[in-house]
């Protein structure tokens, strides 16, 4: 599995918050002893790759990620995801064609997922490839347990191997938890993007 990939989905997406010093990226803290009721059954849950027969819970998982993203983000389209677009980019991801995908698999159901993938980094940069975690998510029962902690290490731990000099991840401004639970990684601001509608317009409306 493996390849260069182009960062598509970001392409919908808004600020980037990568880590300022490749040097000082550490891989997150699995919190053991965590605050979650399911952590006994967390530790049954098992981290393994995507693959494709995954794709109808990928597309479940990514609908409940959009769904709650749209609270910090209302243009974010919930339609995408089943789009020939959204499912071609989750194939893909899940097959190792462009990408990879990680699933948290917690018997018959997946609890979280994770897709991401390596790309150059800006021409202007002293950089040649940053990774990038497209999306994460971890279903709210399985909060707190580490879920999403193992699944981003085994993404970094991936990435390093495709030569990736730097992690990066967008994240909405107003997902403070999410951007909390990434600078315990080591992840930093990095770039800070500003955005605002055309005069007259709700994004509300969107
Ligand atoms: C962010 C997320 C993937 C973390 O997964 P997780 O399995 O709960 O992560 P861990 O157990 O390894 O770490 C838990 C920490 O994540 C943080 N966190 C972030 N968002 C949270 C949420 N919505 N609910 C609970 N904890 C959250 C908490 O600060 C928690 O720290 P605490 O134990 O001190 O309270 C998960 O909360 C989630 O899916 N959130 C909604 C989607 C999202 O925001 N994705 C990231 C944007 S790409």
């Amino acid at each position: 599995m493996g390849s260069t990939a182009s960062t598509s989905r970001t392409a919908r997406q808004r600020p980037r918050l990568a880590a300022r010093d490749p040097g000082r990226v550490q891989s997150l803290e699995t919190r053991e002893g965590g605050s979650s009721k399911d952590w006994k059954a967390a530790k049954r849950v098992v981290v393994r790759p995507a693959a494709a027969a995954d794709l109808r819970e990928l597309l479940r998982l990514d609908e409940a990620l959009i769904a709650e993203d749209r609270r910090h983000d209302p243009t974010i389209d919930p339609a995408w995801t089943r789009s020939a677009g959204g499912r071609r980019f989750f194939r893909d991801r899940a097959t190792g064609r462009e990408g990879i995908g990680w699933v948290a698999e917690a018997g018959d159901h997946l609890a979280g997922y994770l897709v991401g993938c390596v790309g150059p980094a800006e021409d202007y940069r002293r950089v040649q490839k940053v990774a990038e975690i497209e999306c994460l998510y971890v279903e709210p029962r399985w909060r707190g347990a580490g879920i999403g902690a193992r699944l981003v290490r085994r993404f970094e731990r991936w990435a390093r191997r495709q030569g990736a000099e730097r992690m990066r991840v967008v994240v909405s401004a107003g997902n403070v938890r999410a951007i909390r639970f990434y600078q315990r990684g080591g992840y930093r601001l990095h770039d800070v993007v500003l955005e605002k509608p055309r005069r007259g317009r709700s994004d509300r409306a969107q």
